[in-house]
This record gives structure tokens, C-alpha cells and sequence, in this order.
């Protein structure tokens, strides 16, 4: 499927950044202190050496307000127009987090919800503010991607506890030019349901809740089956990146930075090799803080700019793969921002 403004005209523009992680760093070490894994094993299977975790009693919406408030001030705005935040870890099942973190800014009585999508959450997110500004209804509106998967994944099953961290990044999209540098332009997106069960948390909704049995420990947390989630995300990625290539009209070889979901370094290269673009070009940033789901893209695409690897005029393809199974990729030219 393919969304937002088409042709030339009013588009949203990227105009602010901002990505925030709790404090607590852990790395590899620490949790082969305490699961059967080590520092060996997750580096070269994933490329990740440490991450971040909240620390008890720090929700999601904590790490959403303080990466919207840098991308506030990144932009030099006080107020928007809306807030559209992607997370798979709210922080509760009702009502949506969003109303809360855009309080949180000063912004009581935008609209304001949340965006379900995994790890393609952000692009959805991008994708439905970027529509909201092309279709007039805003000028301008804070996208936020934040996610605390410490709190989901089960401790002790080393298959996931040690691939993923917490944190929060964030983009200001406001009404400008589709010619503009920072233009966010069509955005290819997708899903398919059958793929449900291959990332999951089983229990806590409806589905679950409208019976008496208790779930199991496994139910109550995150599985995801690693090998098979592998291979679709390396092909639907490549697959999107593809049409949001066709649609830039750019060439492989004119793509500066592909700025892919930090999953694992080993999908990324995956990516890369389908798509002809070299190592060099791909932006890495699980390393620091492993797959942080909703906040993986715009975490990474601070990361690239405050490394000095996203420079204004770059042409750099975001593209991601996640629960549901969902994914999606865009194309832009990297706009000039103000790092905060
Ligand atoms: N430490 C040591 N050994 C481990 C660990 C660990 N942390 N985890 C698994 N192993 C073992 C397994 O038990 C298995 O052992 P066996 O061969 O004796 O049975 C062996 O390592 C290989 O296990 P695999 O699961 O096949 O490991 P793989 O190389 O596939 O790596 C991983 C697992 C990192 C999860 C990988 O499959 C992956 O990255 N998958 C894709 C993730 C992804 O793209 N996610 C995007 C969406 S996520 C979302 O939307 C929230």
C-alpha cells in the first residue's frame, strides 16, 4: 500500500529531532552473569554489546515525553498541532499513551493517540502524520517512537532478553514542499495477519482475558521465532526499499545512508546485499542500544546525525520489519536540523 502525498505540493517536512534512553545501561556481560549466554555469542549473532532498560516504575510515556521534548526543541517549536506516538509497550492497555505524554509537553487538548505497529510502528506513525499535515487537517505534529521491551520480554529466555532495550526517538514534521530536503514522500507499507504468532505476546488481551485461565509464563511475555522472523524481515525490507526507491526515482547506488530497523547487524548486511548498497552506507546503531523496537528507526537516525553520518542533502532510505507481521520503507533527502 502506498500512503501520503503524491506529485508536488504541500508535504510534510522533517524539522526536528530528539531520542532519549534511561540511564541504566546494561551490557552483555551483565547478562551473561546471570542467563546462559555470552557476550560472544550476542555480538556476533546480533552485533548488539549493550542496551538500555528503564528502571522499575519508568514507563514508556517517560521515555516519550523527554525524546518529544528534544525534538521540540530541536525544531525551535513550542506547540504542534498533533501527536501520533508508535509503541507496542503503552503504558496500559487503556487508554492510549499519547494523551498523556502530549499533556506531558504542554500540548492538553491536541489530538493525540497512539499507533500499533511494532517494529514498523514509527513508519506507520511518519506515514499517518505525514498524511494528517498533506491533507490540511495539521501543520505540524510530533511523531514519536517509544518502546520499554524490558518490560515484556521474560528475563530468563535468553532468546529475546538479550536482543532487546528501551528508549524513545522523535521527528517534528511540519507543512512545507515536497521539493524540500526533509520531505517526507510516499511512504510503501504492508502487513499480513497470518503471520500473528511469529511475534507475540499471547496473553492480557481480549482474546485471553475473555476466559478464566490464568496464562502460562510463556503466554505472559514476548516469544518471537527468531530464524523464520529473519528471513521475512530481510526480504520484505529489501522488497519496500525497493518501491521507495522507484518511487524517488534514485538508483541503489545514489542511496547515501539505509537507515534499517536495529534488529541485527547480520539482517541490515542482509539487506544491504539484496539491495546493492554497501556497509559503509548502512547506519548501525544496535550495537549501543539493541532492537528498541517503535524507537529503533528515529533513535538510529539521531544516532546517524549527531555521528555525522546523515549530512544535510543525503539521500537515505528508512525501511523496517515487525509484529503483525508488518514493514514498510520511505526514501528522503536529509533535511538540515538542529541537534539538541
Ligand atoms: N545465547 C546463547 N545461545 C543462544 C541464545 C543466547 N542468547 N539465544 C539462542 N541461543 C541458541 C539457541 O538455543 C540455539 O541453540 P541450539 O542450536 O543448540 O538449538 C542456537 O543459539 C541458535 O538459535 P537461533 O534462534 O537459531 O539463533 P539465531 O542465529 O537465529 O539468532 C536471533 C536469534 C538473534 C533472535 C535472530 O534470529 C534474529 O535476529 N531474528 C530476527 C529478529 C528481527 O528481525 N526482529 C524484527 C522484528 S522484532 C519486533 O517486531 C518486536
Amino acid at each position: 500500500m502506498r500512503t501520503s502525498p503524491s506529485g508536488g505540493g504541500r508535504a510534510a517536512v522533517i524539522c526536528g529531532l530528539g531520542a532519549w534512553l534511561p540511564p541504566r545501561a546494561v551490557g552483555n556481560d551483565e547478562l551473561a552473569a546471570r542467563i546462559d549466554t555470552s557476550d560472544e555469542w550476542i555480538r556476533s549473532r546480533t552485533g548488539i554489546r549493550t542496551r538500555h532498560f528503564v528502571s522499575p516504575g519508568m514507563p514508556t510515556s517517560r521515555l516519550a515525553t523527554e525524546a518529544g521534548a528534544r525534538a521540540l526543541a530541536s525544531a525551535g517549536l513550542e506547540t504542534v498541532d498533533a501527536v501520533v506516538l508508535a509503541t507496542t509497550t503503552p503504558d496500559r492497555p487503556c487508554p492510549a499513551t499519547a494523551p498523556l505524554v502530549a499533556h506531558r509537553l504542554g500540548l492538553t487538548g491536541r489530538p493525540a493517540f497512539d499507533v500499533s505497529a511494532v517494529c514498523t510502528g514509527f513508519l506507520y506513525a511518519l506515514s499517518t502524520a505525514s498524511g494528517l499535515i498533506a491533507a490540511g487537517s495539521a501543520d505540524s505534529v510530533l511523531v514519536i517512537g517509544a518502546d520499554a521491551f524490558s518490560t515484556i520480554v521474560d528475563p530468563e529466555e535468553r532468546s529475546t532478553a538479550v536482543v532487546f532495550g528501551d528508549g524513545a526517538g522523535a521527528v517534528v514534521l511540519r507543512a512545507g514542499e515536497s521539493a524540500e530536503p526533509g520531505a517526507v514522500g510516499r511512504v510503501e507499507l504492508g502487513a499480513d495477519g497470518s503471520l500473528t504468532d511469529l511475534i507475540t505476546v499471547r496473553a492480557g488481551g481480549s482474546e485471553t482475558r475473555s476466559t478464566d485461565v490464568p496464562p502460562t509464563r510463556a503466554d505472559a511475555h514476548f516469544s518471537m521465532a527468531g530464524q523464520e522472523v529473519f528471513a521475512h524481515a530481510v526480504t520484505r525490507m529489501a522488497e519496500a526499499s525497493r518501491t521507495a526507491l522507484a518511487d524517488a526515482g534514485w538508483r541503489t547506488e545514489e542511496v547515501d545512508r539505509l537507515v534499517g530497523h536495529q534488529a541485527n547487524a547480520r539482517i541490515l548486511h542482509a539487506v544491504g546485499e539484496q539491495l546493492d548498497v554497501p556497509r559503509d552506507r548502512i547506519v548501525i546503531h544496535l550495537d549501543k542500544v539493541g532492537n528498541t523496537a517503535a524507537a529503533s528507526i528515529p533513535l538510529a537516525l539521531a544516532h546517524g546525525q549527531s555521528a555525522g553520518e546523515l549530512l544535510p542533502g543525503a539521500r537515505v532510505v528508512l525501511t523496517a520489519f515487525g509484529g503483525g507481521a508488518t514493514w514498510g520503507a520511505t526514501a528522503l533527502t536529509w533535511p538540515s536540523l538542529r541537534t539538541v
